[in-house]
């Protein structure tokens, strides 16, 4: 059967190597069916309808989301906590019981994982996709991974090293399981008081026993890009943190990507960022280094990879 089908996307860790592998190839292969072929005719999931809940903001995660569904057919309904009763005034666990009468898919980006969590118990398997969480943020790793693919080759990852600079939360905890079980290595720098949540760590700890890959922790940045393949970050005021923004401003000074931090990498390294991006976090002369800087590739990519994730939930491949 197709790898994930009749499951739920929660995050990266909730993947096999073999699921996570799957769905990089039926994006691949979507994005050349309807890139090269103009198969706009191409509509596999005709008749399918998508709840999609966002607690927080989003332009790429919405976008991509409504547009790459409705390529495949279906029929995906945004739904921002000014729209429906989300936990105001009505139960989450009431919510999900209707939803599921009329949507196949749940895509839910929310302020709290126990959130996920309830959605996906509630909601049952196959059903639910994370879209960001304090914890997660599965579907971005997902494109990160097809845009490196896209540079080295399909497996290329393998033996190559990715390096954080940045804080420890949601969008480096998948992306580190996921380049870990491509057989890369990862170096993570952090300040203190920011580092990766332990059980992202203890999972990680198992892939690199299990496939022989490296994680590398630290504070130091420099040491981090020493020898990096690829340098990835994110902003270090996420959403619902804006009130202790100058702080972590102060906190994350030296962090900041920059050709003199990229200078220690190797020959042709490249650099990733999930967007949205403010300058504190990278300068201009890397962030917009068209040799170097993979970030309009990463954006176009998370429409290919969500749709393959609704494709490959629905028991379906284009391969
Ligand atoms: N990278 C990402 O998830 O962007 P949005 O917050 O705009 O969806
Ligand atoms: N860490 C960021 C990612 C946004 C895509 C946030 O949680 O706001």
């Amino acid at each position: 059967s197709i790898p994930l089908s009749g499951k739920n996307f929660l995050s990266i860790s909730s993947l096999s190597p073999l699921e996570l592998r799957h769905l990089l190839d039926e994006a691949a292969s979507l994005k050349n069916i309807y890139k090269n072929e103009e198969a706009t005719d191409y509509n596999p999931l005709k008749g399918k309808s998508m709840a999609m809940i966002f607690e927080k903001r989003s332009t790429r995660t919405r976008v991509s989301t409504e547009t790459g569904f409705v390529k495949l057919g279906g029929h995906p309904l945004f739904l921002s906590s000014q729209d429906i009763q989300l936990n105001v005034n009505e139960s989450l666990h009431d919510t999900s019981k209707v939803l599921t009468r009329f949507n196949d898919i749940i895509l839910a980006r929310v302020n709290s994982n126990d959130t996920i969590e309830t959605l996906s118990k509630e909601c049952g398997e196959g059903r639910v996709i994370n879209a960001l969480c304090d914890m997660y943020h599965p579907l971005q790793t997902l494109a990160d991974l097809l845009t490196l693919e896209e540079q080295w080759g399909r497996g290329g990852c393998s033996d190559k090293t990715l390096a954080w600079v940045g804080d420890g939360n949601n969008v480096i905890h998948d992306l580190m399981v996921g380049f870990l079980y491509l057989g890369g290595n990862v170096n993570v720098a952090t300040p203190s008081g920011y580092e990766c949540h332990p059980k992202v760590l203890s999972r990680c700890d198992e892939v690199t026993k299990e496939n022989g890959t490296k994680l590398m922790t630290t504070m130091n940045a420099r040491e981090a890009c020493t020898g990096a393949d690829v340098v990835a970050t994110d902003t270090w005021v996420s959403m619902g943190e804006e009130d202790i923004y100058d702080q972590k401003i102060a906190e994350f000074a030296g962090y900041q990507v920059n050709k003199d931090l990229m200078s220690v990498t190797n020959p042709g390294s490249k650099f990733m960022h999930c967007l949205p991006r403010h300058q504190e976090e990278v300068a201009d002369e890397v962030f917009y280094d068209e040799g170097v800087s993979l970030v309009w590739d990463e954006a176009e990519n998370r429409m290919w990879t969500v749709m393959a994730v609704c494709m490959a939930m629905q028991g379906k491949t284009s391969m």
